[in-house]
């Protein structure tokens, strides 16, 4: 693995890999000394997150999974900052960046962009890895990875998410979460995927003709609180208004598509509600301490997640697997 640029990139046996390679840095880290094996581990390496779209704990994620592993993280988060403001490209400054850092981490509003600079970097001597963490409304790879550790630990003891009915609420149309999840689903055998929008924010087709070609059953629909009470997981998303051209959004009744106190009744007791946040009122506050939310757990997983993969990609993964305490 060079770069993380798209879900599709990704297999099962990757998708294994990473998970109990996961479940050992998290159990690691419990203890001072794991916790310092792991710091040992990168500590000659520097990272570099250029995040020019806002962001919370994708951003700080990153930056603790970095921490974790010892290396030092600098940052741009305002591109009116850097050179780019004397009317450098943005090629020139990623080169720039990979000058002095041995891994790029990259949020942007330019879908593809990602991909374009890890191309760029291939023609050069310093070809280092890139990481997508959010192309604009076309692709969130390691949330995806995150979302599948989630429901692979919430479903531990029942077979995985094999055979699971996952139901993806939301702006399906903008959320990007939702695009790189549908894409990781495809493969795990029996999986049911139900997309519940308004109908103006339904699935793209490309991933419709994805979802066919892969010969991978769904379904849509309007009714959320008819089928609350099939499913195993239920992911919802807010909408994407900041890809809004005239503020269509709000003229949209999403009220439908929202998760309320009230709807815990319906749903089974070992389902589980997943958001990769930030959430606005479609998920309700109240449900937060509910057993079955598990989107702060998800959160946390991300971290985790991201260590594993960074140590994947710059080679110390298999260090990490060794480990004994
Ligand atoms: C998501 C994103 O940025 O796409 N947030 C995140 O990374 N956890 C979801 C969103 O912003 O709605």
């Amino acid at each position: 693995m060079k770069n993380v640029l798209r879900a599709s990139q990704f297999d099962r046996p990757f998708l294994n890999h990473l998970c109990d390679l996961t479940t050992k840095i998290r159990k690691t880290d419990k203890t001072k000394e794991g916790s310092l094996f792991l710091q040992s581990l990168l500590k000659h390496k520097r990272a570099m997150l250029y995040f020019t779209q806002p962001s919370t704990r994708t951003y700080l994620s990153f930056q603790s999974a970095c921490y974790i592993l010892g290396m030092a993280a600098s940052e741009i988060r305002d591109p009116s900052t850097s050179s780019e403001r004397k009317g450098e490209s943005i090629e020139d400054s990623l080169r720039t960046f990979s000058s002095y850092v041995d891994l790029i981490i990259m949020r942007s509003p330019v879908k593809g962009l990602c991909d374009k600079m890890a191309d760029l970097l291939a023609t050069t001597h310093r070809q280092i890895p890139i990481i997508n963490a959010g192309s604009g409304p076309d692709e969130h790879p390691t949330q995806a990875l995150l979302d599948i550790y989630t429901l692979e630990r919430s479903f531990k003891h029942s077979g995985g998410v094999e055979g699971k009915t996952i139901c993806l609420v939301g702006d399906l149309k903008r959320g990007r979460t939702i695009r790189s999840l549908t894409q990781l689903l495809v493969h795990y055998p029996k999986v049911k995927i139900i997309f519940s929008s308004p109908e103006q924010f339904r699935i793209e087709e490309d991933l419709r003709r994805f979802l066919k070609d892969r010969k991978q059953d769904f379904t849509e629909v309007q009714d959320l609180k008819k089928i609350l009470p099939e499913v195993d997981a239920v992911y919802m998303t807010r909408v994407q208004d900041e890809y809004d051209q005239q503020q269509e959004s709000r003229s949209i009744d999403t009220a439908p598509f929202k998760l309320i106190h009230d709807d815990l009744k319906l749903l089974k007791s070992t389902a589980v509600i997943l958001h990769p946040l930030p959430r606005r009122d479609e998920l309700d506050v109240k449900i937060d301490n509910d057993e079955r939310a598990r989107y702060w757990h998800q959160e946390r997983n991300g971290m985790w997640v991201r260590t594993a993969l960074i140590s994947m990609l710059l080679g110390v993964d298999q260090e990490i697997s060794r480990w004994e305490a």
